[in-house]
């Protein structure tokens, strides 16, 4: 059994803002007892993407079992717990009003402080827990399927967005090409797969620039390129290929992420870059990223793919700072679809 003491700040952490139910337990923020994560994708796999009514209703049905096995993985019990940490936005409104009213409740049942948390903060946050030696500031590339941030991190819990994307977000531009040339859901991990057998150099892709600011992104262009592509093989009733249109929209993407990164880690001054979110799992972006850091003098940073996707043990690490900073949620902590990063 994992040691602890009074010193000690042991976190139960809950995250339900969209498809995955999950929960953990992480001591003083880095080390995780347990990381229980109950993910719905087989459920929403038939309709092609996440359906809210349904993954707010799964969440309910499961929520108690997955936080009972995370205190019993960590081999603790909620008298042992310092603080309770939970996503309050941004989300699915329904989804994250589970995981709200189920912190508050035990909150108020065993009488220990709440702790409302962002869950692109828990995101960023995943890098601690297998990093000990990453301390802020740094800039964190935040893309998942909501999100495509480029985040200075100042300080625990202090983030400055620099730039962000004006249409669709990373994840949500894999999403729709997989479902386009009929990879289904969920898109990232299966253009991931599929392009190892690709040439990514095979469809020169446009890579867009945004006018008025250096750092943000745009994928809604690319996204419409692919599917002209794929409609210009339909007229011309040639046949495509999967495993080249996946490798190079990825490529795409990546070489957009990377350059705007990179510079605006030089440019801001650091020399420690950051990946996050369900994108940050993507095996050719995490390669690229570690050779291009590594030209250039950064320290690279990212967590395992496992703590990139949705869980709960990153909000449990990014609760831990809110905590010892002495941010505390009242009994009107609400689920917040649109919050803002800099508003918890
Ligand atoms: O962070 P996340 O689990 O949930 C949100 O907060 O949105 O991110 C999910 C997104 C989805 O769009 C999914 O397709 C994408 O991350 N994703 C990937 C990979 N794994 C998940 N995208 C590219 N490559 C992957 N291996
Ligand atoms: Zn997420």
């Amino acid at each position: 059994m994992e040691q602890y003491g009074e010193k000690d700040v042991i976190i139960l952490a809950i995250e339900t803002s969209c498809d995955e139910t999950a929960a953990s337990v992480v001591k003083n923020g880095r080390k995780v007892l347990s990381n229980v994560i109950y993910t719905q994708i087989a459920l929403h796999t038939r309709f092609g993407g996440v359906v809210p009514e349904i993954a707010s209703r799964k969440h309910i049905e499961k929520i108690n079992q997955v936080i009972r096995e995370a205190l019993d993985q960590a081999e603790v019990t909620l008298q042992d717990i310092t603080a309770v940490a939970v996503t309050c936005g941004p989300g699915l409104v329904g989804a994250l009003l589970v995981g709200v009213s189920e912190a508050k409740a035990i909150s108020f049942a065993a009488g220990i402080p709440l702790v409302g948390v962002h869950h692109i903060s828990g995101h960023i946050s995943a890098n601690y827990i297998e990093h000990e030696d990453l301390e802020p500031p740094f800039v964190c590339l935040v893309a998942s399927g909501g999100h495509s941030h480029l985040v200075v991190v100042r300080d625990y819990g202090q983030y400055e967005i620099i730039g962000r994307t004006r249409d669709d977000a990373a994840g949500e531009a894999f999403d729709k090409v997989a479902r386009a040339i009929g990879l289904g859901y969920p898109g990232g991990p299966k253009i991931d797969r599929i392009s190892k057998e690709g040439n990514p150099e095979a469809i020169p892709f446009p890579r867009a620039k945004v006018a008025d600011n250096e750092y943000d992104f745009s994928f809604s262009g690319l996204k419409s390129a692919v599917l002209n592509y794929l409609n210009s093989c339909q007229m011309k009733g040639e046949r495509y290929s999967q495993a080249d249109v996946a490798a190079s929209f990825q490529k795409a993407v990546i070489d957009v992420l990377v350059e705007h990164s990179l510079h605006a880690v030089k440019a801001y001054g650091y020399d420690k870059f950051a990946i996050a979110g369900g994108v940050a799992s993507n095996s050719s972006l995490r390669e690229t990223f570690q050779r291009e850091c590594a030209a250039r003098e950064i320290a690279f940073y990212s967590p395992s793919p496992l703590l990139c996707t949705d869980n709960a043990a990153m909000i449990g690490s990014a609760g831990y700072y809110e905590y010892v900073r002495g941010v505390r949620s009242g009994y009107d902590l609400n689920a917040v679809p649109n919050l803002k990063l800099d508003a918890v």
